[in-house]
């Protein structure tokens, strides 16, 4: 007879609970583990959410997809806030511990660099801390390979009638997204007549709020960084707060904030 399903062996406790080891004797490196091992099940939600929600935009099904992108800013907000968590650990703390992680780092995280890609923020050198042939490179590819969910909403626009070329959503496809002037006026006219185009307006404000989630949580970590390390060198071998500074730049879509200022 088929054993009763149970929480723990639903859940796979046994195995989830022993997924951390800490490497010293330190209080705080469960801390540390946890806050990481967290934010990368989060990240495997994100992914499994914008997967179907481009699915829908793809099929002209923008209704659908916003439902998906609503959970996601909400996943995106619990996750900024884990920073206050992390943020508990002193320099100090941390210190007794940072040398036991040796090179590893964020800066590999695999889900992390899945997430920008299918964004649109390709940047195919991360590929190379991924061995080929392995599970996470496998991931990757697919992701570089895969139009992005903005190049899935540039062609609902074009689908629309607004004059997009068809350079801006076909690409190689592991080249990333650079802003189109075409593609800012189509959102100018978009802006500039909500009612009219309400589906697309709609999309756009959700995308924009996935983008400041995004850098919100970048700008969290940046601080945090300085507040835990400094201006240390990052375990990853970046310069550290200089590098993720740099991040801040980063627009997934470059046109739904430039618009704002010709509007
Ligand atoms: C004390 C805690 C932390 C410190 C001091 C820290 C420090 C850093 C530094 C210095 C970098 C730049 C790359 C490098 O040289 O290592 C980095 C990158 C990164 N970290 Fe953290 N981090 C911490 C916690 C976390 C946590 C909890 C996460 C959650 C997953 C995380 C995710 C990332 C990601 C995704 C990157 C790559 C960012 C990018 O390239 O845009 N970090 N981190």
């Amino acid at each position: 007879m088929d054993q009763p399903v149970t929480y723990g062996g639903y859940l796979r406790l046994d195995t989830l609970l022993g997924c951390q080891e800490p490497r010293s004797q330190e209080h705080d490196e469960l801390l540390f583990i946890i806050l990481h091992q967290t934010e990368e099940l989060w990240m495997k939600q994100l992914l499994h959410e914008i997967d179907v929600a481009q699915d829908a935009v793809e099929g002209g099904e923008l209704v659908p997809a916003y439902k998906h992108l609503a959970r996601v800013s909400r996943i995106q907000a619990v996750m900024t806030q884990t920073w206050d968590v992390l943020a508990t650990m002193t320099p100090a703390d941390y210190l007794n511990f940072r040398s036991v992680l040796g090179t590893s780092s964020g800066f590999q995280s695999a889900q992390f660099r899945a997430l920008e890609y299918r964004l649109g923020l390709k940047d195919d050198s991360f590929l190379r801390f991924h061995p080929e042939g392995g599970a996470a490179r496998a991931m990757l590819e697919a992701a570089l390979a895969r139009p992005s969910f903005y190049d899935a909403t540039l062609m609902q626009l074009a689908g629309a009638g607004f004059a997009i070329p068809r350079t801006a959503y076909e690409r190689e496809p592991n080249a990333p997204y650079t802003a189109h002037e075409a593609v800012e006026a189509a959102w100018l006219e978009v802006y500039r007549d909500t009612s009219k185009h309400w589906a697309l307006y709609q999309l756009a404000e959700k995308l924009i709020d996935l983008d400041d989630a995004m850098l919100t949580w970048r700008h969290k970590h940046v601080l945090t960084v300085e507040r835990v390390i400094g201006r240390k060198r990052g375990t990853g071998g970046t310069e550290g707060v200089g590098y993720l500074q740099q991040t801040l730049a980063k627009r997934a879509f470059p046109e739904l904030w430039s618009l704002r200022t010709k509007l």
